[in-house]
Protein backbone atom coordinates (compact mmCIF):
# COMPACT_ATOMS: atom_id res chain seq x y z
CA UNK A 1 0.00 0.00 0.00
CA UNK A 2 2.71 2.67 0.66
CA UNK A 3 3.79 2.30 -3.16
CA UNK A 4 0.36 3.58 -3.87
CA UNK A 5 0.35 6.38 -1.98
CA UNK A 6 4.01 6.98 -2.82
CA UNK A 7 2.91 6.83 -6.23
CA UNK A 8 -0.15 9.53 -5.74
CA UNK A 9 2.87 12.13 -4.39
CA UNK A 10 5.13 12.69 -7.29
CA UNK A 11 3.90 15.80 -9.68
CA UNK A 12 3.48 14.22 -12.76
CA UNK A 13 2.93 18.16 -14.95
CA UNK A 14 4.77 20.57 -12.95
CA UNK A 15 8.24 19.52 -13.26
CA UNK A 16 8.45 19.18 -9.88
CA UNK A 17 7.75 22.57 -9.30
CA UNK A 18 5.34 21.61 -6.18
CA UNK A 19 3.84 24.78 -4.82
CA UNK A 20 4.99 23.82 -0.73
CA UNK A 21 2.43 24.95 0.57
CA UNK A 22 -0.10 22.66 -1.00
CA UNK A 23 -0.85 19.41 0.41
CA UNK A 24 1.85 16.18 -0.40
CA UNK A 25 -0.63 13.88 0.91
CA UNK A 26 -4.06 13.35 1.04
CA UNK A 27 -6.04 14.97 3.68
CA UNK A 28 -8.33 11.87 4.64
CA UNK A 29 -8.95 8.28 2.93
CA UNK A 30 -11.29 6.13 4.20
CA UNK A 31 -12.15 2.34 3.57
CA UNK A 32 -16.03 1.12 3.46
CA UNK A 33 -17.35 -1.96 3.99
CA UNK A 34 -20.91 -3.51 3.88
CA UNK A 35 -20.71 -7.22 3.54
CA UNK A 36 -24.29 -7.61 3.04
CA UNK A 37 -24.67 -5.45 0.34
CA UNK A 38 -21.89 -5.75 -0.97
CA UNK A 39 -20.59 -2.33 -0.55
CA UNK A 40 -16.55 -1.97 -0.45
CA UNK A 41 -15.52 1.58 -1.10
CA UNK A 42 -12.96 3.66 -1.16
CA UNK A 43 -13.22 7.66 -0.25
CA UNK A 44 -10.42 10.10 -1.12
CA UNK A 45 -10.39 13.66 0.43
CA UNK A 46 -7.33 15.19 -1.36
CA UNK A 47 -7.73 18.78 -0.22
CA UNK A 48 -10.24 20.36 1.93
CA UNK A 49 -8.27 23.97 1.52
CA UNK A 50 -11.03 25.48 -0.57
CA UNK A 51 -14.45 23.59 0.66
CA UNK A 52 -15.78 20.63 0.99
CA UNK A 53 -14.06 18.17 -1.31
CA UNK A 54 -16.63 17.77 -4.38
CA UNK A 55 -16.49 14.65 -6.92
CA UNK A 56 -17.83 11.70 -8.69
CA UNK A 57 -18.28 8.02 -7.76
CA UNK A 58 -16.86 5.65 -9.88
CA UNK A 59 -17.97 2.27 -9.85
CA UNK A 60 -15.58 -0.08 -11.52
CA UNK A 61 -14.45 -3.62 -11.22
CA UNK A 62 -11.24 -3.00 -10.23
CA UNK A 63 -8.26 -6.05 -10.67
CA UNK A 64 -7.63 -5.08 -7.24
CA UNK A 65 -7.82 -2.88 -3.84
CA UNK A 66 -4.34 -1.32 -4.62
CA UNK A 67 -5.69 -0.34 -8.68
CA UNK A 68 -8.90 1.11 -7.02
CA UNK A 69 -6.93 3.15 -4.50
CA UNK A 70 -4.08 4.29 -6.86
CA UNK A 71 -7.34 5.41 -8.83
CA UNK A 72 -8.93 7.32 -6.38
CA UNK A 73 -6.11 8.98 -4.91
CA UNK A 74 -4.97 10.37 -8.66
CA UNK A 75 -8.78 10.87 -9.32
CA UNK A 76 -9.17 12.95 -5.97
CA UNK A 77 -6.23 14.79 -6.54
CA UNK A 78 -7.33 16.19 -10.16
CA UNK A 79 -10.75 17.21 -8.87
CA UNK A 80 -9.19 19.73 -6.34
CA UNK A 81 -6.87 21.30 -9.37
CA UNK A 82 -10.42 21.32 -11.59
CA UNK A 83 -12.54 22.78 -8.85
CA UNK A 84 -9.74 25.14 -8.03
CA UNK A 85 -9.78 26.59 -11.47
CA UNK A 86 -13.51 26.76 -11.90
CA UNK A 87 -13.57 29.02 -8.83
CA UNK A 88 -15.27 26.81 -6.97
CA UNK A 89 -15.09 27.03 -3.16
CA UNK A 90 -14.87 22.93 -2.72
CA UNK A 91 -12.15 21.03 -2.89
CA UNK A 92 -11.28 17.73 -4.50
CA UNK A 93 -12.15 14.83 -3.32
CA UNK A 94 -13.30 11.06 -5.63
CA UNK A 95 -14.97 7.73 -4.45
CA UNK A 96 -14.48 4.41 -6.29
CA UNK A 97 -16.94 1.41 -5.22
CA UNK A 98 -15.28 -1.67 -6.34
CA UNK A 99 -17.58 -3.95 -8.40
CA UNK A 100 -19.11 -4.25 -11.89
CA UNK A 101 -22.30 -1.84 -11.94
CA UNK A 102 -24.23 -3.89 -14.44
CA UNK A 103 -24.11 -7.03 -11.52
CA UNK A 104 -23.54 -5.26 -8.19
CA UNK A 105 -25.39 -2.24 -8.44
CA UNK A 106 -28.72 -2.25 -5.68
CA UNK A 107 -30.78 -0.21 -3.59
CA UNK A 108 -29.43 -1.73 -0.31
CA UNK A 109 -25.41 -1.10 -1.67
CA UNK A 110 -26.36 2.65 -2.95
CA UNK A 111 -27.87 3.69 0.39
CA UNK A 112 -25.08 1.65 2.74
CA UNK A 113 -23.03 3.80 0.43
CA UNK A 114 -24.78 6.73 1.16
CA UNK A 115 -24.82 6.45 5.37
CA UNK A 116 -20.64 6.23 4.92
CA UNK A 117 -20.73 9.07 2.67
CA UNK A 118 -22.97 11.18 5.17
CA UNK A 119 -21.01 9.70 8.14
CA UNK A 120 -18.29 12.70 6.63
CA UNK A 121 -20.29 15.23 7.88
CA UNK A 122 -19.88 17.41 4.94
CA UNK A 123 -16.19 16.95 4.45
CA UNK A 124 -17.51 15.03 1.01
CA UNK A 125 -20.03 15.74 -1.42
CA UNK A 126 -20.78 13.22 -3.96
CA UNK A 127 -21.70 13.11 -7.66
CA UNK A 128 -21.84 10.76 -10.81
CA UNK A 129 -18.97 9.61 -12.81
CA UNK A 130 -18.08 6.13 -14.77
CA UNK A 131 -20.77 3.70 -13.78
CA UNK A 132 -23.04 5.52 -11.60
CA UNK A 133 -26.17 8.31 -13.16
CA UNK A 134 -28.23 10.51 -11.62
CA UNK A 135 -30.85 8.00 -10.44
CA UNK A 136 -28.20 6.53 -8.26
CA UNK A 137 -27.91 9.58 -6.66
CA UNK A 138 -31.60 10.02 -6.03
CA UNK A 139 -30.85 6.53 -4.25
CA UNK A 140 -27.48 7.52 -2.24
CA UNK A 141 -29.64 11.02 -1.28
CA UNK A 142 -32.08 8.65 0.37
CA UNK A 143 -29.28 8.33 3.00
CA UNK A 144 -27.61 11.20 2.69
CA UNK A 145 -27.23 15.12 2.06
CA UNK A 146 -24.29 15.66 0.35
CA UNK A 147 -25.39 14.64 -2.73
CA UNK A 148 -25.23 16.10 -6.14
CA UNK A 149 -26.29 15.43 -9.64
CA UNK A 150 -29.58 14.01 -9.01
CA UNK A 151 -32.03 13.84 -11.54
CA UNK A 152 -34.11 17.43 -12.39
CA UNK A 153 -37.57 15.88 -10.70
CA UNK A 154 -35.25 15.44 -7.32
CA UNK A 155 -33.73 18.91 -7.55
CA UNK A 156 -31.07 18.16 -9.14
CA UNK A 157 -28.72 18.81 -12.11
CA UNK A 158 -29.52 16.55 -14.29
CA UNK A 159 -27.26 15.36 -17.16
CA UNK A 160 -23.75 17.08 -16.47
CA UNK A 161 -22.73 17.08 -19.93
CA UNK A 162 -24.58 20.01 -21.07
CA UNK A 163 -22.08 22.44 -19.21
CA UNK A 164 -19.28 20.54 -19.93
CA UNK A 165 -19.95 20.62 -23.73
CA UNK A 166 -20.71 24.19 -23.51
CA UNK A 167 -17.68 24.90 -21.52
CA UNK A 168 -15.27 22.86 -23.74
CA UNK A 169 -16.99 25.48 -26.22
CA UNK A 170 -15.48 28.67 -24.29
CA UNK A 171 -12.41 26.97 -24.00
CA UNK A 172 -12.04 26.72 -27.72
CA UNK A 173 -13.17 30.22 -28.65
CA UNK A 174 -10.57 31.36 -26.06
CA UNK A 175 -7.69 28.89 -27.72
CA UNK A 176 -8.79 30.60 -31.14
CA UNK A 177 -8.91 34.20 -29.79
CA UNK A 178 -5.34 33.51 -28.66
CA UNK A 179 -4.00 31.73 -31.52
CA UNK A 180 -6.35 33.50 -34.27
CA UNK A 181 -7.09 36.45 -33.02
CA UNK A 182 -10.75 36.48 -33.26
CA UNK A 183 -12.77 34.10 -30.17
CA UNK A 184 -14.75 32.75 -33.03
CA UNK A 185 -14.74 29.05 -34.96
CA UNK A 186 -16.45 30.57 -37.86
CA UNK A 187 -14.62 28.86 -40.72
CA UNK A 188 -12.68 26.66 -38.97
CA UNK A 189 -12.34 22.95 -39.20
CA UNK A 190 -12.84 21.17 -35.90
CA UNK A 191 -12.37 17.19 -35.63
CA UNK A 192 -14.27 16.18 -32.78
CA UNK A 193 -13.49 12.74 -31.34
CA UNK A 194 -16.19 10.37 -29.70
CA UNK A 195 -19.58 11.94 -29.89
CA UNK A 196 -21.17 10.78 -27.41
CA UNK A 197 -23.15 12.95 -24.44
CA UNK A 198 -20.38 15.65 -24.44
CA UNK A 199 -18.91 14.95 -28.08
CA UNK A 200 -22.50 15.19 -29.88
CA UNK A 201 -23.55 18.51 -27.95
CA UNK A 202 -20.23 19.90 -28.85
CA UNK A 203 -21.02 19.41 -32.30
CA UNK A 204 -24.08 21.20 -32.26
CA UNK A 205 -22.41 24.50 -30.85
CA UNK A 206 -19.88 24.19 -33.36
CA UNK A 207 -22.49 24.24 -36.25
CA UNK A 208 -23.80 27.04 -34.46
CA UNK A 209 -20.62 29.13 -34.95
CA UNK A 210 -20.19 28.44 -38.38
CA UNK A 211 -17.16 25.76 -38.28
CA UNK A 212 -16.48 22.97 -40.50
CA UNK A 213 -16.86 19.56 -38.67
CA UNK A 214 -15.76 16.13 -38.72
CA UNK A 215 -16.28 13.23 -36.36
CA UNK A 216 -15.69 10.04 -35.70
CA UNK A 217 -16.69 7.22 -33.54
CA UNK A 218 -17.02 3.83 -32.82
CA UNK A 219 -20.23 3.28 -32.10
CA UNK A 220 -22.16 4.06 -35.75
CA UNK A 221 -25.38 5.08 -34.08
CA UNK A 222 -23.34 8.08 -32.10
CA UNK A 223 -22.37 8.96 -35.64
CA UNK A 224 -25.78 8.72 -37.38
CA UNK A 225 -27.18 10.62 -34.98
CA UNK A 226 -25.17 13.62 -35.41
CA UNK A 227 -25.23 13.42 -39.09
CA UNK A 228 -29.08 13.17 -38.98
CA UNK A 229 -29.12 16.56 -36.70
CA UNK A 230 -26.28 18.05 -39.11
CA UNK A 231 -25.86 16.15 -42.70
CA UNK A 232 -23.19 18.75 -43.45
CA UNK A 233 -20.88 16.84 -41.04
CA UNK A 234 -18.45 14.83 -42.63
CA UNK A 235 -16.85 11.42 -40.71
CA UNK A 236 -13.56 10.00 -40.84
CA UNK A 237 -12.85 5.84 -39.93
CA UNK A 238 -11.35 6.18 -36.66
CA UNK A 239 -9.25 8.60 -33.98
CA UNK A 240 -5.74 8.22 -35.99
CA UNK A 241 -7.61 9.04 -39.25
CA UNK A 242 -8.98 12.25 -37.08
CA UNK A 243 -5.28 13.02 -36.03
CA UNK A 244 -4.00 13.05 -39.31
CA UNK A 245 -6.43 14.88 -41.32
CA UNK A 246 -6.67 18.43 -42.47
CA UNK A 247 -8.00 19.70 -39.64
CA UNK A 248 -7.43 23.64 -37.75
CA UNK A 249 -8.96 21.70 -34.34
CA UNK A 250 -8.79 18.58 -32.55
CA UNK A 251 -11.08 18.03 -29.66
CA UNK A 252 -10.93 14.22 -27.90
CA UNK A 253 -14.01 13.51 -26.37
CA UNK A 254 -13.75 10.07 -25.94
CA UNK A 255 -11.45 8.11 -23.88
CA UNK A 256 -8.31 9.52 -21.66
CA UNK A 257 -4.70 9.36 -23.21
CA UNK A 258 -5.99 10.65 -26.84
CA UNK A 259 -2.06 12.97 -27.11
CA UNK A 260 0.46 9.82 -27.47
CA UNK A 261 4.00 9.35 -28.59
CA UNK A 262 2.36 8.26 -31.77
CA UNK A 263 -0.92 10.89 -32.70
CA UNK A 264 1.16 14.40 -31.57
CA UNK A 265 3.90 13.81 -34.39
CA UNK A 266 0.94 13.54 -36.73
CA UNK A 267 -1.42 16.38 -35.83
CA UNK A 268 -1.89 19.09 -38.15
CA UNK A 269 -4.26 20.94 -35.83
CA UNK A 270 -2.99 23.81 -34.42
CA UNK A 271 -5.25 23.73 -31.53
CA UNK A 272 -6.41 20.85 -29.12
CA UNK A 273 -9.62 21.27 -26.81
CA UNK A 274 -11.54 18.78 -25.77
CA UNK A 275 -13.75 16.96 -22.90
CA UNK A 276 -12.23 13.97 -22.47
CA UNK A 277 -10.54 13.89 -19.14
CA UNK A 278 -6.54 12.87 -19.02
CA UNK A 279 -5.80 13.63 -22.79
CA UNK A 280 -2.14 13.35 -22.15
CA UNK A 281 -1.01 9.99 -22.47
CA UNK A 282 1.93 10.34 -19.67
CA UNK A 283 4.05 13.56 -18.39
CA UNK A 284 5.98 15.24 -21.24
CA UNK A 285 3.47 15.38 -23.50
CA UNK A 286 2.97 18.22 -22.99
CA UNK A 287 6.12 19.53 -23.63
CA UNK A 288 5.64 17.64 -27.07
CA UNK A 289 2.98 19.78 -27.96
CA UNK A 290 4.19 22.83 -27.20
CA UNK A 291 7.32 22.04 -29.12
CA UNK A 292 5.28 21.29 -32.64
CA UNK A 293 3.28 25.22 -31.95
CA UNK A 294 0.16 23.07 -30.96
CA UNK A 295 -1.77 25.36 -28.51
CA UNK A 296 -3.19 22.68 -25.94
CA UNK A 297 -6.07 23.38 -23.76
CA UNK A 298 -5.89 21.40 -20.07
CA UNK A 299 -8.62 19.32 -20.26
CA UNK A 300 -9.32 19.88 -16.56
CA UNK A 301 -9.93 22.91 -17.31
CA UNK A 302 -12.61 23.33 -20.53
CA UNK A 303 -14.26 20.00 -19.26
CA UNK A 304 -15.09 21.63 -16.12
CA UNK A 305 -18.31 22.59 -17.10
CA UNK A 306 -20.03 19.58 -15.98
CA UNK A 307 -18.92 19.88 -12.42
CA UNK A 308 -19.55 23.63 -12.19
CA UNK A 309 -23.41 22.66 -13.58
CA UNK A 310 -23.62 19.75 -10.47
CA UNK A 311 -21.61 21.73 -8.04
CA UNK A 312 -24.60 24.50 -8.06
CA UNK A 313 -27.30 21.69 -6.84
CA UNK A 314 -25.61 22.52 -3.23
CA UNK A 315 -26.66 26.49 -3.65
CA UNK A 316 -30.01 24.93 -4.94
CA UNK A 317 -29.86 24.37 -8.63
CA UNK A 318 -30.54 27.45 -11.05
CA UNK A 319 -29.46 26.45 -14.73
CA UNK A 320 -28.88 30.45 -15.69
CA UNK A 321 -26.43 30.67 -12.73
CA UNK A 322 -24.47 27.74 -13.20
CA UNK A 323 -24.64 28.53 -17.22
CA UNK A 324 -22.78 31.79 -16.31
CA UNK A 325 -20.21 30.79 -14.41
CA UNK A 326 -19.20 27.80 -16.94
CA UNK A 327 -19.09 30.85 -19.39
CA UNK A 328 -16.22 32.22 -17.43
CA UNK A 329 -13.96 28.90 -18.78
CA UNK A 330 -13.41 31.36 -21.59
CA UNK A 331 -11.29 34.14 -19.47
CA UNK A 332 -9.51 31.10 -17.31
CA UNK A 333 -8.52 29.39 -20.39
CA UNK A 334 -6.97 32.67 -22.06
CA UNK A 335 -5.66 33.47 -18.68
CA UNK A 336 -3.35 30.38 -18.72
CA UNK A 337 -2.37 30.74 -22.14
CA UNK A 338 -0.94 34.11 -21.74
CA UNK A 339 0.65 33.20 -18.27
CA UNK A 340 1.97 30.29 -19.75
CA UNK A 341 3.85 32.89 -22.27
CA UNK A 342 4.61 34.77 -19.42
CA UNK A 343 6.57 32.02 -17.49
CA UNK A 344 8.24 30.51 -20.43
CA UNK A 345 6.17 27.02 -19.84
CA UNK A 346 3.06 24.82 -21.39
CA UNK A 347 -0.30 25.62 -20.61
CA UNK A 348 -0.63 22.35 -18.34
CA UNK A 349 1.89 23.28 -16.32
CA UNK A 350 1.02 27.21 -15.87
CA UNK A 351 -2.63 25.81 -15.04
CA UNK A 352 -1.32 23.43 -11.87
CA UNK A 353 0.47 26.81 -11.06
CA UNK A 354 -3.10 28.95 -11.34
CA UNK A 355 -4.62 26.39 -9.49
CA UNK A 356 -2.28 25.85 -6.72
CA UNK A 357 -2.02 29.13 -6.29
CA UNK A 358 -5.90 29.87 -5.72
CA UNK A 359 -5.56 26.50 -3.19
CA UNK A 360 -2.62 28.36 -1.30
CA UNK A 361 -4.10 31.86 -1.52
CA UNK A 362 -7.62 31.76 -1.04
CA UNK A 363 -7.02 28.60 1.54
CA UNK A 364 -4.91 30.60 3.81
CA UNK A 365 -7.77 32.70 4.74
CA UNK A 366 -9.22 30.17 6.97
CA UNK A 367 -6.40 31.11 9.35
CA UNK A 368 -7.87 34.55 9.94
CA UNK A 369 -9.90 33.61 13.16
CA UNK A 370 -13.32 33.81 13.52
CA UNK A 371 -16.03 33.14 16.76
CA UNK A 372 -18.09 30.37 15.24
N1 LIG B 1 -20.20 13.86 -19.15
C1 LIG B 1 -19.58 14.83 -18.48
O1 LIG B 1 -20.20 15.71 -17.90
C2 LIG B 1 -18.07 14.89 -18.47
C3 LIG B 1 -17.45 15.84 -17.65
C4 LIG B 1 -16.06 15.95 -17.67
C5 LIG B 1 -15.32 15.09 -18.47
N2 LIG B 1 -15.97 14.14 -19.25
C6 LIG B 1 -15.14 13.27 -20.07
O2 LIG B 1 -15.50 13.45 -21.45
C7 LIG B 1 -15.33 12.22 -22.15
C8 LIG B 1 -16.63 11.85 -22.83
O3 LIG B 1 -17.63 11.72 -21.83
P1 LIG B 1 -19.15 11.42 -22.23
O4 LIG B 1 -19.94 11.69 -21.02
O5 LIG B 1 -19.47 12.11 -23.50
O6 LIG B 1 -19.07 9.85 -22.47
P2 LIG B 1 -19.91 8.98 -23.52
O7 LIG B 1 -19.65 7.57 -23.14
O8 LIG B 1 -21.31 9.46 -23.61
O9 LIG B 1 -19.21 9.30 -24.93
C9 LIG B 1 -17.97 8.81 -25.31
C10 LIG B 1 -18.06 8.50 -26.80
O10 LIG B 1 -16.75 8.14 -27.25
C11 LIG B 1 -16.87 7.03 -28.14
N3 LIG B 1 -15.59 6.34 -28.21
C12 LIG B 1 -15.05 5.44 -27.34
N4 LIG B 1 -13.86 5.02 -27.78
C13 LIG B 1 -13.63 5.68 -28.94
C14 LIG B 1 -12.55 5.68 -29.86
N5 LIG B 1 -11.47 4.92 -29.68
N6 LIG B 1 -12.63 6.48 -30.94
C15 LIG B 1 -13.72 7.24 -31.17
N7 LIG B 1 -14.78 7.28 -30.32
C16 LIG B 1 -14.72 6.50 -29.23
C17 LIG B 1 -17.99 6.22 -27.53
O11 LIG B 1 -18.55 5.32 -28.50
C18 LIG B 1 -18.97 7.30 -27.11
O12 LIG B 1 -19.89 7.65 -28.14
C19 LIG B 1 -14.83 11.22 -21.13
O13 LIG B 1 -13.42 11.20 -21.14
C20 LIG B 1 -15.31 11.81 -19.80
O14 LIG B 1 -14.51 11.39 -18.72
C21 LIG B 1 -17.30 14.04 -19.28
Amino acid sequence: MTDVFGLSHKDPSSGGDTNPAQPVRHEEVVFCSDERSGLYAIIAIYSTALGPGLGGTRFYPYESEQAALADVLNLSRAMAYKNALAGLDLGGAKAVIIGDPSADKSEALLRAYGRFVQSLGGRYYTACDVGTYSEDMDVVARECSYVTGRTQAHGGAGDSSILTAFGVFQGMRAAADHAYGASSLRGKRVGVEGVGKVGHRLVDHLIEDGAEVVVCDVDEQAVARVRQRHPAVETVSDAAALAASDIDVYAPCALGGALDDETVPRLKAKIVCGGANNQLAHPGVEKQLAERGVLYAPDYVVNSGGVIQVADEIEGFDMGRARARAAKIFDTTLRIFRSAEEEGVPPAVAADRLAERRMSEIGRLRGIWLRR
